[in-house]
C-alpha cells in the first residue's frame, strides 16, 4: 500500500564559538576535570555569546541542513523548533527562525518537551507529513541552556550547553513497508507524575521569572535507563528488528553512563552508539541532530542505514523515532 513518509534530507548543525572546559568550572565551582569526566564523559561544553539567542543557532542550523538537501527555503512549508529555551515567551522561536531563513508560507510552533523535544517535534513532522498536510519540514532543536543554569550548583551547572542541529524532512511516496526510507516509527510518551526531579523553578505563569534549572540527578538517571531501554524495546518489537539490525543508535546526549546502562541492557555493540558528550555536554533538544551531524559529518551513516533516536527529558517526557537514511 502506497504510503507518504517522511524522510531525512539533509542535517546540519551550529556550535556557539565559545567554549568552557571542565578545568574552567573547578575555577568556578568545587569540581575537578576527573569528575565531570568519570561521571558523565562530558569534557567541554559551547557557550553562546551574549547576543545570540536560541533562534540565531537554530537559524545557522538549519541553513546548513537545507544546502545539504538541495531543497529551496520558499518549498518548506512547516517548521518547528524543539527548545525549552525560547528567545521570548512569546512568539515562538520556530516563527522567528522561519522569518530568519525567508520562509512565509506554511506554519511555524514550538515544542516544549526539553531533552526529548526533538523526538517529539520529529514524530509530530512526521504525522503533519504523512497525512499530506505539508510537504517539506524543517526540524530544529536549538537551546542556550547557559541561561537558565545556576553557576553556582556544581551538580547542574558542569552537564549543560549550548547548540542547535536541525533536519529537513520531506514527504515521499513509499511502499508502505519496513524497508521504506525514512520516518519508520515514532513513539512518544510523557508522565507528568516526575515533574519534581527535574524542573526550572520559574515560569512567566508562576514567578514571572525564568528560573533556574533545577534536578535530582540520581532519580533522573535511574529512570533514563528504565524508559529509553523501554520505549526502543517498543519499537523493536513493533518494527520487527531486532537491536543487532539497527546501524546507528543516535541518543540524546547526557550521560555517558546512561548511554553505557542501555547498551549493556540491550545488548548493543557500543561502537554502534553514536556519542558527542564530551564535544558539547548535555544540549538538551539539540543533541540528537547535533549527534546526527557528526554522524553524517564523519561519514557514518549510508542510504537504506537504519538510524534509532531516543531521549528522555524533564516531564518526565521521552521517546523514540526510527528512520531509515
Ligand atoms: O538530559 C536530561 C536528563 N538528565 C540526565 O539524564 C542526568 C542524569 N543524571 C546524571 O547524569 C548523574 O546523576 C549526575 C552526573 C548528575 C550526577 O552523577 P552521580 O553519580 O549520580 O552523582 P550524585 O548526584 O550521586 O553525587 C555524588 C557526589 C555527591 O557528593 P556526596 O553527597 O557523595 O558527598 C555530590 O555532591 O558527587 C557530588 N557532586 C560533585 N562533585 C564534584 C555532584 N556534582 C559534582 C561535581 N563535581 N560537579
Amino acid at each position: 500500500m502506497a504510503v507518504n513518509r517522511s524522510v531525512i534530507r539533509g542535517v546540519g548543525a551550529y556550535l556557539p564559538k565559545r567554549i568552557m572546559t571542565n578545568d574552567d568550572f573547578s575555577r568556578i565551582v568545587d569540581t575537578t576535570d576527573e569528575w565531570i569526566t568519570e561521571r558523565t564523559g562530558i569534557k567541554q561544553r559551547h557557550i553562546a555569546a551574549d547576543d545570540e539567542l536560541t533562534s540565531d543557532l537554530g537559524i545557522a542550523a538549519a541553513r546548513q541542513a537545507l544546502v545539504r538537501s538541495g531543497i529551496d527555503p520558499v518549498d518548506i512549508d512547516l517548521v518547528i523548533c524543539a527548545t525549552a529555551t525560547p528567545d521570548r515567551t512569546f512568539p515562538a522561536t520556530a516563527v522567528r527562525i522561519q522569518a530568519g531563513l525567508g520562509i512565509t508560507k506554511g506554519a511555524a510552533f514550538d515544542i516544549q518537551a526539553v531533552c526529548s523535544g526533538f523526538i517529539y517535534a520529529m514524530t509530530t513532522a512526521d504525522n503533519f507529513l504523512k497525512t499530506g498536510l505539508f510537504k517539506r519540514a524543517i526540524v530544529v532543536g536549538a537551546e542556550t541552556f547557559s541561561r537558565i543554569l545556576d553557576w553556582s550548583d556544581r551538580g547542574t551547572c558542569v552537564l549543560f550547553g549550548d547548540g542547535a542541529g536541525a533536519v529537513v524532512l520531506e514527504a515521499q511516496p513509499q511502499h508502505g513497508t519496513r524497508e521504506d526510507r525514512g520516518i519508520l516509527s515514532a513513539l512518544i510518551r510523557s508522565d507528568g507524575r516526575y515533574e519534581d526531579l527535574l524542573y526550572v523553578d520559574g515560569g512567566p505563569g508562576s514567578t514571572k521569572t525564568t528560573g533556574f534549572l533545577r534536578m535530582n540527578g540520581r532519580e533522573v538517571f535511574r529512570h533514563a535507563i528504565q524508559k529509553i531501554s523501554g520505549v526502543i524495546e517498543e519499537t523493536l518489537v513493533m518494527t520487527g528488528y531486532t537491536p543487532d539490525e539497527i546501524d546507528l543508535y543516535v541518543p540524546h546526549q547526557a550521560n555517558q553512563r546512561i548511554l553505557d546502562g542501555i547498551a549493556k541492557r540491550l545488548g548493543v555493540d557500543p561502537k554502534k552508539i553514536m556519542t558527542t558528550l564530551a564535544k558539547h555536554g548535555n544540549t538538551s533538544a539539540a543533541s540528537i541532530p547535533l549527534a546526527l551531524n557528526q554522524a553524517f559529518e564523519e561519514r557514518r551513516l549510508s542510504e537504506g542505514d537504519l538510524v534509532l533516536m531516543e531521549a528522555m527529558g524533564g516531564g518526565f517526557t521521552w521517546g523514540a523515532v526510527l528512520a531509515r537514511w
